[in-house]
């Protein structure tokens, strides 16, 4: 998916010739100027470049003082990352139901909500946002925060504003799947400064202390936290990958709508909740049955099914499942007083399940030829066909 050659090289060598990998020493700074130009480009008031995008979500939850006694709402189809991440802090992953759009449900949502509710977690899965509108409306009636896991969708926007960016905070990924990246790699992004003072301190608890003036005018005192810093080689990458977003998710939007025009009125998508918003990085095609689902994908090279993902559909998420939440039993939220334990099963979610069997989705390649789109149309249609 990802654009990366020359730039990436020299800015590498920037790095090295500089013999400054380390953030905080000073050198080129490159941590320091990406942080800057992330802010820039998502309107944001505070971004941290970290480890993962999972390290982010970690720290995003620290900081909205999220731990024991507090429950989650996460969605049924999401990367297992996503539940990890409110284990991790402590807390509860309740798991709601997804819509059409296989965005998570925001009447679910409602129904999940208890006395424990802290914070709505949705999921913008595959560069598709979330129905942002619905889910803020129920965070504020019911005074909740709201955490994006943007992580599988920098540069997607809904209904003009960028996702990661609506909610109280917001992760993003560059690991390797993702549209810019630098193999590994995530960044949180708030407007909220206790949020940001939290995440802060927790993702470079040492570091942070000892070194320079990061904590100056700071209102949170520092607490024993962990080590998701990233270095300046990820740092100087991904400045150059943000300055190819823009054309990136152009021409993946171009090569999306010729390739939809090429197949004509038989691809029959998905309903998308901000259609010039989404990073149009798939293609997600909806049948009638599961069986026809899984025919067209057994007949075209490259056609994935979602229910057929792994680790991305909650059924198969089998720490959270057999509540196994920590090595150490103390540490374990299943276990911890001060939690309520949900009944997980494998079907409790069966609509979402449903509604997965019966998509496939495909990649789109933003630096497919015009030839190269007649192409995979034509394999399309003839998949459609059978
Ligand atoms: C939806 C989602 N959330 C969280 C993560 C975690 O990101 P990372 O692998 O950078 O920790 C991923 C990773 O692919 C993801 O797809």
């Amino acid at each position: 998916m990802y654009r990366i050659g020359q730039e990436e090289k020299d800015a590498v060598a920037r790095v090295i010739d500089s013999k400054e990998l380390f953030k905080v020493n000073g050198g080129a700074q490159e941590t320091y100027h990406f942080e800057e130009e992330l802010k820039a480009y998502f309107h944001t008031d505070h971004t941290i470049l970290m480890t993962s995008g999972k390290a982010a979500l970690i720290s995003a939850l620290i900081g909205m003082g999220v731990g024991p006694g507090d429950e989650v709402i996460i969605p049924a189809y999401t990367y297992i990352a996503t539940a990890i991440a409110v284990v991790a802090v402590g807390a509860i992953p309740i798991i709601a139901e997804i819509d059409d759009s296989l965005m998570i449900d925001p009447a679910d949502v409602e129904r999940k909500i208890t006395e424990r509710t802290k914070v709505i977690l949705p999921v913008h899965m595959q560069g598709y946002p979330c129905n942002m509108d619905a889910i803020t409306a129920i965070a504020k009636k019911h005074n909740l925060m709201v955490l994006e896991d943007a992580c599988q969708a920098v540069g997607t926007s809904y209904h003009g504003k960028f996702v990661g960016t609506i909610g109280n905070a917001g992760a993003f990924s560059f690991n390797y799947f993702k549209i810019i990246s630098a193999g590994e790699g995530g960044a949180l992004l708030t407007n909220s400064r206790q949020i940001f003072e939290k995440a802060l301190i927790h993702h470079d608890s040492s570091a942070i202390a000892y070194f320079g003036n990061q904590m100056e005018d700071f209102s949170v005192e520092p607490f024993c936290g962990t080590e998701y810093r990233a270095n300046e080689i990820t740092a100087a990458i991904l400045r150059e990958q943000l300055k190819k977003l823009d054309g990136i998710v152009h021409d993946l939007h171009k090569n999306k709508r010729l390739l939809c025009e090429a197949i004509g009125c038989k691809a029959n998508l998905i309903p998308c909740n901000d259609p010039d918003g989404e990073s149009a990085m798939v293609c997600t095609m909806r049948f009638e049955t599961a069986e026809e689902a899984l025919r067209f994908s057994e007949a075209v090279s490259g056609v994935t099914l979602p229910i057929k993902t792994g680790k991305h559909v909650y059924s198969n998420w089998d720490v959270i499942m057999g509540k196994r939440g920590a090595a150490h039993p103390l540490m374990d939220p299943f276990k911890m007083p001060a939690n309520r334990v949900p009944d997980y099963s494998p079907d409790m979610c069966a609509a979402s399940l449903e509604r997965l069997a019966k998509c496939a989705h495909f990649s789109i390649n933003p630096d497919w030829t015009e030839a190269d789109i007649e192409k995979r149309a034509a394999e399309i249609r003839r998949g459609l066909e059978i």
